[in-house]
């Protein structure tokens, strides 16, 4: 993975130039990256703060063989990926917040958005993008965030050397897929259950169309959440 690297400036999002490249064909593997997002995107909607020369935002295309609704593992296994390679070059010790947040000291230091183009019944890509507070100082955020965002640099309480990441994280990365590919989800949730903070706890999941608070049992074989509301109906999400 990341042997094709399109690295860029300044760009809108590189969710948008790897959708546009995967559609363009470029090989399994290849990675966008950019030193700034002036449009970054999140989840729901949201938008994504991506300041110049301070984090990690980057988009990796993949390609498995494999039908849509295996997607959301792929999301998984990048959460564990970026988690152990934060470890390996910080020896910081993040949590995994379902789906896909990893936190460090409670405060959300990383976010992954997957998109997948799909045709019939068949992934034909799967842009993961991958954005990670770096090293941002606090006046880096806006002030709303002051309270929940956080930079590996604010915890560690020196700067990071963002090329030394990004190559951890590719080969945490591909070690991992290369196990998925080989022998399925099981060895990754169980990875990716160690790090996770909220399972068996009470939480409130958003979704596009509201929230739903409830108790995280856990997760399927397919990577999906599984909370039970307070009418012990369980929700998968
Ligand atoms: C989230 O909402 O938590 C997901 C944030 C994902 C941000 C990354 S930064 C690189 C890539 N390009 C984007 O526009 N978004 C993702």
């Amino acid at each position: 993975l990341g042997r094709q690297v399109h690295f860029k400036e300044s760009v809108t999002s590189t969710q948008k130039i790897a959708h546009q490249l995967a559609y363009d064909g470029v090989p399994e593997g290849t990675l966008v990256v950019s030193e700034e997002q002036t449009t970054g995107r999140g989840r729901l909607n949201r938008s994504w703060h991506s300041p110049k020369y301070t984090g990690v935002w980057m988009s990796l295309i993949l390609r498995p063989n494999l039908p849509p609704a295996k997607a959301p593992q792929l999301t998984l296994l990048t959460a564990v990926a970026i988690t152990q390679a934060i470890e390996e070059v910080t020896g910081l010790r993040p949590d995994i917040k379902w789906p896909n947040d990893i936190l460090i000291n409670k405060k959300k230091a990383v976010g992954i958005l997957t998109e997948m183009q799909a045709e019939a019944d068949k992934i034909n890509s799967v842009i993961i993008g991958m954005g990670i507070n770096v090293n941002h100082q606090i006046d880096h955020f806006p002030k709303e965030l002051h309270s929940i965002a956080t930079s590996l640099s604010i915890e560690l309480g020196k700067t990071v050397n963002r090329a030394e990441l990004i190559q951890s994280i590719l080969l945490h990365l591909e070690n991992l897929y290369e196990r998925y590919l080989q022998h399925g989800f099981y060895p990754i949730k169980l990875l990716w259950e160690s790090y996770a903070i909220s399972i068996g706890k009470r939480i409130i999941a958003r979704t596009i169309t509201g929230t739903l608070e409830g108790l995280a049992k856990g997760i399927t074989e397919d990577g999906i959440l599984m909370l039970e509301d307070d009418q012990n109906c369980i929700h998968y999400i």
